[in-house]
């Protein structure tokens, strides 16, 4: 053979082998987008928005609910907690009023700072659930002891970075205009009357969302 021939092979079987990598990766990559959607129907839950504020009786009293419906159905809920209610930012956040006055302020903000220190959803709502639920709406270490989180939000409170969760928290919650609060959004959709059956009987909305929607296994019993 020549030294031509070698080449012109050598350099065949190289694309041959480009290709292959190639097409073997396109496979690969198309099993995992069909597992990450299998993954996703099976763990499809119901998303719930709650748009509430710091020093609101009606959001206290949503509290108690709350609470218990979430832990019995954690696994069937993805929330979404939204400390704003009907606050208003001035100057892109250098000044916010609240319903309540600035004590609600700070303790929206404060939940704020909280919320985005962790990922984990039920840490979230035990810390929501305990301080709203506490005499003085104090108990900040307590409450986030309890939740397992760490209280260091002082970074946070007193940084840019408080009036941007603000500034997000009052996005998502226009998009609602709420009326009341707090409001509960299922699935990114306001409805008068879930809401209104929410306030009432929490767990019997989500459980018909819950079924209505086929969220639940056949085997589960949760909702019977
Ligand atoms: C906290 O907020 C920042 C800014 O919006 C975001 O990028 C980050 O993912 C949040 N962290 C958690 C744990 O939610």
């Amino acid at each position: 053979m020549n030294k031509l021939t070698v080449n012109i092979i050598l350099t065949i079987v190289l694309f041959f082998l480009i290709w292959q990598t190639f097409t073997y990766h396109m496979v690969l990559e198309k099993k995992c987008q069909n597992i990450n959607e299998q993954f996703k129907l099976n763990m499809k839950q119901l998303h719930v928005t709650l748009l509430y504020e710091s020093l609101c009786p009606d959001t206290r009293n949503f509290m108690h609910q709350l609470g218990p419906v979430y832990k019995e159905f954690q696994d069937y809920i993805d929330i979404l907690l939204v400390p704003f209610g009907k606050a208003q930012s001035e100057r892109n956040g250098a000044i916010f009023h609240c319903q309540h006055g600035p004590a609600e302020c700070k303790g929206n903000r404060l939940q704020g700072c909280v919320i985005n220190s962790t990922a984990n959803q039920a840490a979230q709502v035990q810390f929501v659930v305990c301080q709203m639920l506490a005499p003085d709406y104090s108990r900040i270490d307590q409450c986030a002891n309890e939740a397992g989180l760490l209280t260091d939000v002082v970074q946070c409170l007193s940084s840019e970075t408080g009036t941007k969760l603000q500034l997000q928290a009052e996005l998502v919650t226009k998009k609602y205009s709420p009326s009341f609060i707090p409001t509960i959004v299922y699935n990114g959709v306001f409805d008068q009357q879930l809401q209104d059956h929410s306030l009432r009987d929490f767990r019997g909305t989500v459980c018909y969302l819950l079924r209505q929607r086929n969220l639940l296994p056949s085997s589960s019993t949760i909702c019977q």
